[in-house]
């Protein structure tokens, strides 16, 4: 197996001085933690210029939330560029960017500091742009979420409150009552974590950008009613009802209730190989969101000039591909594949770095020649097709 990517016990900076262990064991969805200069210097990724012509693509996804006294307007991109003049501080505004991190390197490169969480995890960067008393308002996520202040102050008020409930008739969620128990201001560079479900209201009090680096965690409800369709696909279960012994029916039209607890007892009797499991997660966890396209390339060179190209510039994956394994089984934007042996190595760094140097290629495919002809190489030329790694 290629070595580990991080080392856990290494004191980071980014947590405050914390390692990546200790901060899993005591924060991760458990409590927050502030961090002070968390990343010194930072000073966001992009210009006001930048980011108001991200929002004006469509591939973009985009939302514009304005405040008015107790009234939400919520709108989504994108924003043509004169949208931005009808703005007024009267009235204190947001946009927010989801999936930075598909449109800019270096978000995505923001996004690999926080790799000693799982990339199955993983979900995006986004970055909110607010004029001063610009938020979106008290409200819990779903995710957990770094906060990280870009350019401006930000004034983040928490709560561990366990109300939380909503006020109605809202386009956005806000909490009903919201109790702060704790304050601060965020300056450039300052970092916030959140667990999921814990009360939050972030509000500008500069011209100001946050960076949202945020994982999110499938629910029961969605991931075993996926499962279930998936499997359904794939099911084969022997026998047929038989009702020997029925008795002549009085009303023909009731419905027998044996018929229920023969079909409690299969359903009862069902059992799920755990490879059939982990193939399943492999392939759901990787599975690109609806609305995500990768773009192939304009002109594919052939497979020679690729893999020429890869052994003197090295390979990475697409910022959208997720790319996942486990045994000897890997899943890419949700298709699985076998891992031999001798291609382990290379697919487990791919997915670990994301991407794989000239150097280390060069050295797989010298250790395995007749391997990387067979499999390897037509594979990552496949994905170079399809837009999944470059
Ligand atoms: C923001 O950056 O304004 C919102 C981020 C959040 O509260 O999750
Ligand atoms: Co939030």
């Amino acid at each position: 197996m290629a070595a580990p990517l991080t080392n856990p016990s290494a004191p980071l900076a980014l947590l405050g001085g914390l390692s990546a262990a200790e901060f899993m064991r005591d924060y991760w969805q458990r409590k927050p933690l502030l961090v002070r200069a968390a990343i010194p210097g930072f000073n966001g990724l992009l210009d006001t210029a930048t980011l108001r012509r991200l929002a004006t693509q469509d591939d973009v996804q985009t939302r514009l939330i304005v405040r008015d006294g107790r009234q939400w307007a919520l709108e989504h991109g994108p924003f043509p560029a004169k949208r931005w003049k009808t703005l007024s501080p009267e009235a204190p505004w947001t946009v927010l960017l989801q999936e930075l991190n598909f449109h800019l390197p270096a978000a995505e490169a923001l996004l690999r500091q926080f790799h000693f969480v799982p990339h199955a995890r993983v979900d995006d960067v986004m970055v909110s742009h607010a004029c001063p008393g610009g938020g979106v308002g008290p409200h819990v996520d779903s995710y957990d979420v770094f906060l990280l202040q870009g350019p401006g102050r930000r004034r983040w008020r928490i709560s561990g409150q366990e109300d939380l409930s909503l006020r109605p008739g809202l386009p956005l969620k806000i909490l009903k009552t919201f109790k702060p128990e704790q304050d601060w201001v965020l300056e450039p560079g300052d970092m916030l974590y959140l667990p999921p479900r814990y009360a939050h209201e972030g509000t500008a009090l500069d011209d100001c950008q946050t960076y949202s680096i945020g994982f999110r965690a499938p629910t029961p409800q969605e991931w075993v009613a996926e499962f279930l369709m998936d499997q359904a696909e794939h099911l084969q279960l022997p026998g047929q009802y038989s009702d020997a012994g029925q008795a002549a029916a009085e009303h023909p039209g009731a419905l027998p209730a044996v018929m229920n607890t023969y079909l409690q007892q299969q359903l009862q009797a069902l059992t799920f190989d755990p490879a059939a499991i982990e193939d399943f997660n492999g392939r759901f966890l990787t599975e690109p969101k609806p609305h995500v396209f990768f773009l192939p390339p304009d002109e594919p060179v052939k497979p020679a000039a690729f893999r020429t190209a890869a052994l003197r510039l090295g390979l990475h994956l697409d910022a959208r591909t997720r790319l996942l394994f486990s045994g000897d089984h890997a899943w890419c934007n949700g298709e699985g594949f076998p891992l031999a042996d001798d291609e382990r190595e290379t697919v487990v760094a791919l997915a670990d770095q994301r991407h794989l140097s000239a150097a280390v290629l060069g050295a797989g495919e010298a250790a395995s020649p007749t391997r990387w002809k067979k499999t390897l190489w037509p594979m990552l030329y496949q994905w170079y097709e399809d837009g999944w790694l470059h």
